[in-house]
Formats: structure tokens, sequence, C-alpha cells
């Protein structure tokens, strides 16, 4: 069987970390190409090519500082280039532009490349919900697994242990998947049910901007684990509303349902942000531009998405953590008033 070809489609500050992996783990493996391809939206920094600077610093020095990258990932500014002569793609971007970039990568894929999207966020179809993996599956004609878990990046990238879950429909992919990109300390339990482990990515954001509220207006400890709690019931009955396929409660209990969804509503950026925003007259887009430096947050706009399909279905009084969150970044709703939509929660009533 000839190596097989990766291409990191993304180059943020997961995708920076993830690269650190599997260039260890490519290089390391005759299964796979030593040479990873990593394609970098190009950005000038003090004058000189984002690409330039990883090609030959090897560190991403906007997204994710003070790491070296193995010499053998290349950064690619063309995405055309970047996909050439790949069997498994990577996708690891902000989920707003994933569309866009599945349309030219189109012409390039190859019969039998594999994906797997390590990106948190849903998009709104005709049909209701539109998972991420789904528009990468029609969009390439691919097969793709999702990979998600208790895993924010600079941890990651600092080496130290987490584990995380791969949620693949065929599981044969899952384990090339897990040989890429498992480790002594990013440990990996491959799952079937990729459709809620994706789902669980997602709707963790929304709840983390909730736990960013309380920790804004001065509420504590208990306050965050109510949070943690009806925002993981709103989660599993949200998955099990719109979920196409089966969706069991234990799924919640790997890294990508509970874990995940303690770290982000503790050290998480969707945290960090909502957190100034209860503090400050500042809007989330305002923020986002100050705080981030060029990073993304997802649980605003996953909680528009979500907003959406609920209110299509006329189900809003039913998940009020989810509507609140939508409301108070969008729609003017105070934020104190994110505690009485906890105060009224239906788990109560
Ligand atoms: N950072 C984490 O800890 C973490 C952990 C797990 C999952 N994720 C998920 O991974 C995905 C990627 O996040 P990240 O942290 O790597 O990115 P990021 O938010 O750190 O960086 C934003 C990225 O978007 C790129 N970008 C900006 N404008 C663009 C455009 N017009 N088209 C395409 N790309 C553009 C930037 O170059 C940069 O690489 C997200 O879905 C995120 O939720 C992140």
């Amino acid at each position: 069987m000839p190596a097989k070809k990766v291409c990191i489609v993304g180059s943020g500050n997961w995708g920076s970390a993830i690269a650190k992996i599997v260039g260890h783990n490519a290089k390391g493996s005759n299964r796979f190409d030593p040479i990873v391809n990593m394609w970098v939206f190009e950005e000038m920094i003090d004058g000189k090519k984002l690409t330039e600077i990883i090609n030959t610093e090897h560190e991403n020095v906007k997204y994710l500082p003070g790491h070296k990258l193995p010499k053998n990932v290349v950064a690619v500014p063309e995405i055309t280039e970047a996909v050439k002569g790949a069997s498994i793609l990577i996708f690891v971007i902000p989920h707003q532009f994933i569309g866009k970039l599945c349309d030219q990568m189109k012409p390039h894929i190859t019969q039998g490349t594999i994906g797997i999207s390590l990106i948190k966020g849903i998009d709104e179809g005709p049909k209701g919900l539109k998972l991420i993996s789904d528009i990468i599956r029609e969009k390439l004609e691919i097969e793709v697994s999702v990979l998600m878990g208790a895993n924010i990046a600079n941890e990651v990238a600092d080496e130290k242990f987490c584990e995380t879950t791969i949620g693949a429909k065929n599981e044969a992919n899952g384990h090339i998947f897990k040989e890429l990109l498992q480790t002594p300390n990013f440990r990996i339990t491959v799952v079937q049910e990729s459709d809620t482990v994706e789902l669980c990515g997602a709707l963790k954001n929304i709840v983390a901007v909730g736990a960013g509220f309380c920790d804004g207006l001065g509420f504590g400890d208990n306050t965050k684990a109510a949070v943690i709690r009806l925002g993981l019931m709103e989660m599993i009955a949200f998955t099990k509303l719109f979920c196409k396929g089966q969706v069991s409660s234990v799924t919640f209990l790997e890294s990508c349902g509970v874990a995940d969804l303690i770290t982000t509503c503790y050290g998480g950026r969707n945290r960090k942000v909502a957190e100034a925003f209860a503090k400050t007259s500042k809007s989330i887009e305002e923020l986002e531009a100050e705080m981030l430096n060029g990073q993304k947050l997802q649980g605003p706009q996953t909680s528009a998405e979500v907003f959406k399909i609920l209110k299509k279905r006329d189900m809003v009084s039913k998940f009020p953590l989810f509507a609140s969150v939508y409301q108070i970044c969008f729609e003017g709703k105070a934020v104190q008033e994110f505690i009485t939509c906890l105060q009224n929660h239906p788990e109560h009533m």
C-alpha cells in the first residue's frame, strides 16, 4: 500500500497544535507520507508572509507562538496546491469558512480520499440542522469522521495529558485516524455515533458563553455547576430531537461530552469573552477583535444557528439556556436576565 499523504486544512490555534502531533506521527510511520501539507490562510506578519515564517522558523508565530512545528509540516498558501495528492484531509478551520473552501478543493479531490473534521459549529439547512461534516461530505463526496474532546489547543501543544473522541461511521477509517493522531498524552476513543460526537462539540460552546456570563456577573462555582448541568440537559435533548442517527446517552460520557463541556466552561475563549461581555458594554464582535488576536469565537454564532432551528420548530421555550445566550448576544436582552432563564428552567417545573 502506498503511504497516505496528509493535508491539514487550517492553521489556527487548534490547527497548529494538531500539526505538531500529525507531523510527528507521520514521520514515524510508514503508513503515512512523511511530508504533511498544512493549508494556511495567508497573512502578513511584520512585513513577512505567515507561510514563509512557518517554513523557515517552523513556528506559527501568530496562532501558536512558542511551539516549534515538526520540519516535515509544510505551510502552503494555495488550497489547490495543499490538497494535491492527499488521501487524508484534516479539517480544522472556523466553521463559517468551510463551504467556500470545499468548493475550491473539489476539483482536486481524488477517489478514496477520507476526511476528519475537528471543526466545532453547525449550519442550518432547508431540512433544519446541518452538520459541518454533512457540508464536507456533500460538497467533496468523501467519507468524513469527526474528532471532538476536552482539548484546549495550547494545553495539547504543551503535551499535557488529555483524552479525545473520534466519531467514525466507518470503523476502519476511525482506526486510521487514531493511528495518525494518538500520542501518549493525547488518548483517543473511537465510537460510531459520529453525529452525536459532532453535536457535543458544537453545542458546548453555547453553554460556555452562559458560564462566562455567570463569571462576569459575579456568581460562584455552584452556579457554574448548574449552568453546566442544565446546558448538558439541553445538549442531550437537542441532539435527540435533531440528530438523524442513533443518539445514546453514554456518548455524552466520552471526552467529547461532559469532559469537553467542563473544560470549555472553565478555560475556553468563549467563556473568557462572555465574561468580558457581562462586565462591559461592548459587543461580542468588538470583544472578539480586541481579545482574540484573529482567533474566532464559535459559541455566539452557534447559538444563532440553534435559535433559528428552534424557532422554526416552535421549541424555543424548551431550551431557555440556548435561547437566552442568543438573545443576550444578539437581541439586546440584559445579561442579568440569564439567571432568570435558569430559575425558570423546565428542568425544575
Ligand atoms: N483552539 C482550540 O482550543 C480548539 C480546540 C478544539 C476545537 N477547535 C475548533 O477548531 C476550529 C479551528 O479553530 P482554531 O483554534 O484552529 O482557529 P483560530 O480561531 O485560532 O484561528 C482562526 C483561523 O481562521 C483563519 N481565517 C481567517 N480568515 C479566514 C478566511 N476568510 N478563510 C479561511 N480561514 C480564515 C485564520 O488564518 C486562522 O487560521 C474551530 O471550529 C474551533 O472551534 C478549537
